[in-house]
């Protein structure tokens, strides 16, 4: 289970509250699934692998905690569907629904298959689509709220990732455009751009080795990867009543990455003078 940055957060504060997670089964979108059960929620978990999101309940329910797994494809619209009924059957109306279901490599355009872009866009932007439309035949209307998990490039064009740029551009589009047209009904629609988080398969994939991560961390103003319980709380937040009246903002979780490259060494220059 994740452990929490804050001490502001009560051990209950969740308690009776039904989370919904796409793209359950591990990484980021896990530990919000960790976090949200540990503070009392019970969480319904979606990946493309049943075995994958079975295991990934058990650790939640074997530290006491409410979860099930369902196997869906968000790519499938009638799965996504399917699964929402199911968790809804366990545990009643979604308080909150997190689509986190992604893909993504390194590759530049040149080595992208028309097929290569098109997965990525499915899983990631098509896929977001499926969940949010989906979930609304299955959420507490007032007061559910929708978190996307974004991504930075979404604003910032990044080399060898044009697939997952596009896609999580389209994503956090998609999610200020249905803040505006759920908000009248009571329905908060956010997205969280993690920057880079350690202990996670995206971040094996975007910097596979000790000479690439140093370099990464070299550039982040605060100078490390953030954990997946950086991220955990944030969603949390999203999905209180603190958050009441935040709709359609995408927020960063990442150190200050967005901000550009903070290699430059600022005190050493202030010394030379
Ligand atoms: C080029 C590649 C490739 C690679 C796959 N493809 N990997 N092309 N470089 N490294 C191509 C394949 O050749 C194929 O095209 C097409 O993509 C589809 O591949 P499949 O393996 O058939 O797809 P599928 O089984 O649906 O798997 C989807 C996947 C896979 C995205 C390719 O990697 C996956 O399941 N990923 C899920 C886990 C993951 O990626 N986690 C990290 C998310 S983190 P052809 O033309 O040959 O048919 C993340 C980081 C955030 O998103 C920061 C940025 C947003
Ligand atoms: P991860 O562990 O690979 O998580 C991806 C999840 O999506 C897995 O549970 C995977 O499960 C599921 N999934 C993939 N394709 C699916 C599909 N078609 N249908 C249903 N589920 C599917 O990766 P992660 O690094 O933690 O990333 C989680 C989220 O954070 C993603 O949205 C990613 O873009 C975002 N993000 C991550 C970072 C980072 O530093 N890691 C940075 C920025 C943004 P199965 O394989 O079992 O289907």
């Amino acid at each position: 289970m994740t452990s929490s940055n804050s001490d502001i957060i009560r051990s209950n504060a969740c308690a009776g509250q039904v989370v919904f997670v796409a793209g359950g089964s591990s990484g980021i979108n896990l530990g919000i699934a960790q976090r949200y059960a540990e503070l009392g929620a019970s969480v319904g978990l979606v990946s493309r692998s049943q075995d994958r999101v079975d295991a990934a309940a058990a650790t939640i329910t074997e530290a006491g905690g409410k979860a099930i797994g369902v196997e869906a494809d968000v790519r499938d619209f009638d799965a996504v569907q399917a699964a929402m009924r199911k968790v809804q059957a366990a545990y009643g109306d979604f308080d909150v629904v997190i689509s986190g279901a992604a893909g993504n490599f390194l590759a530049p355009v040149i080595a992208l298959s028309p097929n290569a872009f098109r997965t990525v866009i499915d899983i990631d932007l098509i896929g977001t689509f499926h969940v949010f439309k989906a979930c609304y035949d299955f959420i507490r209307k007032p007061g559910a709220s929708l978190i996307a998990i974004t991504a930075g490039q979404a604003v910032r064009p990044t080399m060898f990732q044009a697939h997952a740029c596009a896609a999580k551009a389209g994503v956090n589009l998609l999610t200020q455009t249905l803040a505006m047209e759920w908000g009248p009904a009571g329905i908060r629609v956010n997205g969280i751009a993690p920057g880079p988080i350690g202990d996670t398969e995206g971040m094996a994939r975007l910097a596979p080795n000790a000479e690439v991560t140093a370099r990464l961390k070299g550039r982040i103003p605060l100078r490390d990867y953030g954990t997946k319980s950086d991220v955990a709380d944030l969603a949390v937040f999203l999905g209180s009543a603190n958050a009441k009246y935040i709709t359609g903002a995408i927020l960063d979780c990442d150190g200050g990455s967005i901000l550009g490259d903070a290699s430059g060494d600022a005190l050493t220059f202030s010394k030379r003078g």
